[in-house]
């Protein structure tokens, strides 16, 4: 926290939070996290090709058509990192969590080795899924026995919390453009309220039935991204305060790691102060960028001389693949 009167403040943002997640708690006892539906995405980043070759699309259609439009399937295929490999003198060391062979076959958390081939289905569905006996790691032990198909049972790696470290493996380290935002999320120890990249990056939205008649909540493989507005929205708390002769607006930051979590995002906060009439008293302006991010478990103050009725907060998204910015948060806050 930066200061003290702060710290008050994002306890009581807190206590709230908390109530919202014993809420979800309840609707999802898997992975208590952000509200998360399906995500809208208006930037898309492409859709990866060639899937029928893939020997899962068979039988996990929808989860495959899910993932391909992802960073994940796109991590190879990406231009950006075509780009940026053809610069680089080892490109080998950029490989690894780019084109990785299967996590499994090393120690949770440990950095995938690059593999030599079908380069072009990136962080593809064995990376995470195969174990090194060929089984199929999952969330669950499936009573229906895939025999025949493929042999698979439950693994912590799969399971809330254990996905953590699946993630972290390769978004822990800091290397070319990469943020290894998975080191914010746990110097802030987010896990322990619950928190887990796949709570809030995978939404809960297929509920299944399985033979016992016990029901499940199946998560969607299409990544939950900052494009969506409603899903970055969720990373902002907002309280408006009047300190002394000034208008204070505290932005707290309810994301797992900071934000924005990628090179080259942009963020701008404007806080327009109005007065009973409605008409603009003073405006102030806090930006989000790599160099400086709102911090993991903290906030942002945004300062307006001055005081008035209301403050009217806008917040917009600049992605490198979006001709302009995007409208994400429109709230209005009275003190
Ligand atoms: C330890 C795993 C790892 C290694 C090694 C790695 N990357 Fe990545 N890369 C990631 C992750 C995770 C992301 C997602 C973005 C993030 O977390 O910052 C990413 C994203 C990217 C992006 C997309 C950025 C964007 O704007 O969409 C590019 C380009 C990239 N990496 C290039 C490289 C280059 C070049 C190297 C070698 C110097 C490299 N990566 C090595 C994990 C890795
Ligand atoms: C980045 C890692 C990652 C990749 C890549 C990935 N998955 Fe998953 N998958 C997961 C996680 C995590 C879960 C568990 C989610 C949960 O806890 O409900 C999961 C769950 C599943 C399940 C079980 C669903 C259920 O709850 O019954 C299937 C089936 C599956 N994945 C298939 C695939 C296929 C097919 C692909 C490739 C198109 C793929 N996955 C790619 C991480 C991944
Ligand atoms: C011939 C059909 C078939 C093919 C091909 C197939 N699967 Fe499955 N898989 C199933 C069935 C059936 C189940 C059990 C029911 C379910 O979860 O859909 C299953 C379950 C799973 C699970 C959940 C395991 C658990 O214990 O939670 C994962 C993960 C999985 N498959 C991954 C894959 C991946 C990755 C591929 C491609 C390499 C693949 N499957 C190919 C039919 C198939
Ligand atoms: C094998 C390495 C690897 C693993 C494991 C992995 N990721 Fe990633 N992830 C990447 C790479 C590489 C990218 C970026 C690819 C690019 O943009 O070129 C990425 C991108 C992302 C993005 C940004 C998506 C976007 O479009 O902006 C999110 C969110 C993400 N990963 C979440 C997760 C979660 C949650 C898990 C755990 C279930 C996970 N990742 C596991 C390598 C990995
Ligand atoms: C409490 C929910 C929450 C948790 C937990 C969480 N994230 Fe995020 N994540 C978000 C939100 C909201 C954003 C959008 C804000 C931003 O752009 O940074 C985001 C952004 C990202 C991005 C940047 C995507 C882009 O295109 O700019 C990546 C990569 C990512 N998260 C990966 C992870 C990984 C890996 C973990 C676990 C170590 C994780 N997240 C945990 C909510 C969460």
């Amino acid at each position: 926290m930066r200061n003290g009167s702060i710290q008050v403040r994002c306890v009581v943002l807190l206590a709230s939070a908390a109530a919202l997640l014993s809420l979800l708690r309840a609707q999802d006892p898997q992975f208590p996290s952000l509200p998360a539906p399906a995500p809208k995405v208006l930037i898309q980043p492409g859709k990866l090709d060639q899937l029928e070759q893939l020997s899962c699309t068979k039988c996990h259609e929808k989860i495959v058509e899910e993932w391909s439009s992802t960073a994940h399937a796109l991590a190879w295929v990406d231009p950006v990192y075509q780009s940026e490999i053809k610069e680089k003198r080892k490109p080998e060391a950029c490989h690894g969590c780019h084109i990785p062979e299967p996590m499994s076959a090393g120690e949770a958390g440990t950095r995938p080795e690059p593999r030599k081939d079908a380069l072009h289905y990136g962080v593809t569905c064995e990376t995470c899924h195969l174990a090194a006996d060929g089984a199929m790691l999952g969330p669950v032990d499936i009573e229906a026995p895939t025999a025949g198909v493929h042999a698979s049972r439950r693994a912590d790696s799969l399971a809330s919390p254990g996905t953590n470290a699946l993630c972290s493996s390769c978004h822990r380290t800091s290397i070319g453009p990469v943020i290894g935002i998975a080191k914010d999320f746990e110097a802030a120890d987010k896990a322990k309220g619950g928190d887990s990249c796949v709570g809030c990056h995978f939404a809960a939205e297929r509920e299944v039935v399985d033979s016992k008649g016990k029901k499940r909540l199946v998560r969607s493989h299409a990544l939950q991204t900052p494009r969506d507005p409603a899903f970055l929205a969720r990373a902002f708390g907002a309280k408006l305060t009047v300190e002394k002769s000034a208008t204070v607006v505290t932005i707290s930051n309810l994301a797992g790691h900071r934000v924005p979590g990628l090179i080259g995002r942009e963020i701008e906060l404007e806080a327009t102060l109005l007065d009973a009439q409605g008409k603009t008293v003073a405006k102030g302006t806090q930006s989000l960028s790599t160099s400086s991010p709102m911090p993991v478990a903290d906030s942002v103050r945004i300062e307006i001389v001055g005081t008035g009725a209301s403050v009217h907060l806008v917040g917009r998204h600049t992605d490198p693949r979006a001709d302009k910015p995007v409208v994400f948060l429109e709230r209005d806050l009275k003190p």
